[in-house]
């Protein structure tokens, strides 16, 4: 028996990285799947590997940061499957494509509009979308995935503004939905190895700072994810968990 068995799951940004480990770990453990990304190509071959799998899932076409995508998004699932019992926030702007690591002066405006759009914005939308569902569900758990970077103040600006901002989001819309039963949580992981094209160099010099000193892999935060979207969370609301092999405690 998985710990998901049965579960309607949102994964945005599923399509690569930390995402595509959320889909096809959430799918092990029994869930139906819902890949929402940008790159449909991308959320079609992460469907097509949970689907030869023997999994329940679905791939859909979303932009996170625009209101009629996500209400889309949202009406697709519960016209495939009836209901909503998770979502997983998971797409964001951060390394692909590559953002403005730098001084103040240096990140154009339009950057930091794109930014917090995509990755503060759209988990609002996607919240929005799927929060009438949950409410009538009277249940549903929903992820944000924060950044480590919040509690280090590490670079780079924009984005941890951003990060910054999905934690307090977390913490308030926690507090406005418990009557529901509908939890929200977020996990803030430290940098993890997503991307194979970038300089694998980044991951490994992060590898000292940490508790459990070694890279951290896509798979080190299904887990939690599992943990959160399953009812052995049931009475857990409004926190941030970090999985980071223990750099940053707070
Ligand atoms: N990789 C890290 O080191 C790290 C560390 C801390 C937090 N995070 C967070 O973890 C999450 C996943 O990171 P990752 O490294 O796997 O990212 P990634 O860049 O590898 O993947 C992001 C996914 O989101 C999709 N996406 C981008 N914009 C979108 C939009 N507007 N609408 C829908 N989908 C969109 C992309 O197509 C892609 O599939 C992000 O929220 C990121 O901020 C990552």
């Amino acid at each position: 028996m998985g710990r998901l068995d049965g579960r309607v799951i949102i994964v945005t940004g599923g399509g690569q990285g930390i995402g595509r480990a959320f889909a096809l770990g959430f799918a092990k453990e029994g869930a139906k799947v819902a890949i929402a990304d940008i790159n449909g190509p991308a959320a079609e071959s992460v469907a097509a590997e949970i689907g030869e799998a023997g999994g329940e899932v679905l791939a859909v076409v979303a932009d996170v940061s625009s209101e009629e995508s996500t209400k889309a998004m949202a009406a697709t699932v519960v016209g495939h499957w009836g209901r909503i019992d998770g979502l997983m926030n998971n797409a964001a702007m951060f390394q692909r494509p590559q953002i403005t690591d730098g001084p103040i002066e240096e990140i154009p405006v339009e950057e930091w509009d794109r930014v917090m759009a995509v990755n503060l914005k759209g988990p609002f939308l996607c919240c929005r979308a799927v929060i009438g569902q949950m409410k009538e569900q009277m249940y549903g758990k929903i992820v944000n995935i924060s950044s480590g970077t919040v509690f280090s103040g590490r670079s780079i600006l924009h984005y941890v503004s951003s990060k910054g901002g999905v934690t307090a989001f977390t913490r308030v819309l926690a507090k406005q939905t418990g009557d529901w039963n509908i939890t929200v949580n977020s996990i803030a992981p430290g940098l993890t190895a997503s991307d194979p094209e970038r300089d694998q160099s980044a991951y490994e010099g992060r590898v000292s700072a940490r508790s459990i000193p070694r890279v951290q892999e896509p798979d080190d935060l299904v887990g939690t994810g599992v943990f959160l979207l399953s009812s052995e969370s049931d009475f857990m609301s409004g926190q941030t968990m970090v999985v980071d092999g223990g750099a940053v405690m707070h």
